[in-house]
């Protein structure tokens, strides 16, 4: 199985990455969903909606500035920089996300789509047109607001409830349809339209890699290889790359 993956891999023209929190797991990042899921303590619509935000930003900045201090000292694992060597390899990765932490730039993969936005800046709830880099000090505001019109400062993550970014998210699915192998990375495929993506790529005849420790909502097909290990693990086997020590 393994193998095989590694071979597709080798062997693709046109591949694309897809993924997840669970790509961001042995970083230190946690995911939403699953035994240890954020979603499992916290709820979403209280702190991942416009409506929670303005009902208690004091509660939804204070959930953000836990989230963005331990993101602070957060760096990609090897399974990061596997990724940046395929990229080299192949000339050109695409990389569509749906996690706001920035890691997939951080190692260097250069063509990222962040379908859900970036928890590195915030900007006028108002749309007043401030927008700023999301520093400490900005965050014992609390909670930040804007200098322009006092309004209070929104993270530039897509809230639930909001659409996601139109070119984005167009592009994410016109790549996802033209590739000839997605490596599906770290994600339960539960929330559209990001989770259509995969899908896109199997209607348009493409492989799919599942590089997952449990099974998620991807079918069970010829074309879907699922591979239950952890991508900080498998993605240097599956790629060759070899980290310098
Ligand atoms: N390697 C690979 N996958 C892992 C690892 C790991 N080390 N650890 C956990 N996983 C898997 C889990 O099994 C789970 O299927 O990662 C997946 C994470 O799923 P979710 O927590 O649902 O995260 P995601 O799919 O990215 O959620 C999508 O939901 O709440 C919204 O906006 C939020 O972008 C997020 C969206």
């Amino acid at each position: 199985m393994i193998n095989k993956a590694a071979e597709l891999i080798r062997e693709s023209s046109n591949p694309v990455v897809f993924s997840g929190a669970g790509m961001s797991r042995e970083s230190g990042m946690r995911t939403f969903r699953g035994e240890e899921g954020l979603w499992k303590e916290y709820s979403p619509e209280q702190l991942s909606s416009i409506s929670g935000l303005r009902a208690d930003p004091e509660l939804v900045w204070s959930w953000y500035r836990m989230r963005l201090i331990a993101g602070k000292n957060v760096v990609p694992h090897p399974g990061y920089y596997a990724l940046t060597y395929l990229q080299e390899q192949k000339g050109h990765l695409p990389v569509i996300t749906q996690n706001v932490d920035g890691l997939h730039r951080q190692a260097g993969q250069t063509d990222v789509m962040e379908l859900h936005g970036s928890m590195r800046t915030a900007s006028c709830i108002d749309k007043c047109g401030f927008s700023v880099h999301l520093t400490s000090e900005l965050l014992r505001a609390d909670p930040p607001v804007c200098p322009d019109c006092g309004a209070i400062l929104r993270p530039d993550i897509v809230l639930f409830g909001e659409p996601l970014p139109p070119e984005t998210i167009s592009r994410s699915y016109e790549l996802a349809e033209g590739c000839d192998l997605m490596i599906v990375i770290g994600t339960s495929v539960q929330v559209w339209p990001a989770a259509g993506i995969p899908f896109a790529a199997l209607e348009g005849g493409a492989v799919i890699i599942e590089i997952n420790p449990v099974q998620t909502e991807l079918p069970h097909s010829d074309n879907v290889i699922s591979i239950r290990r952890k991508a900080g693990e498998i993605l240097p086997v599956l790629t060759g790359f070899k980290e310098k020590r």
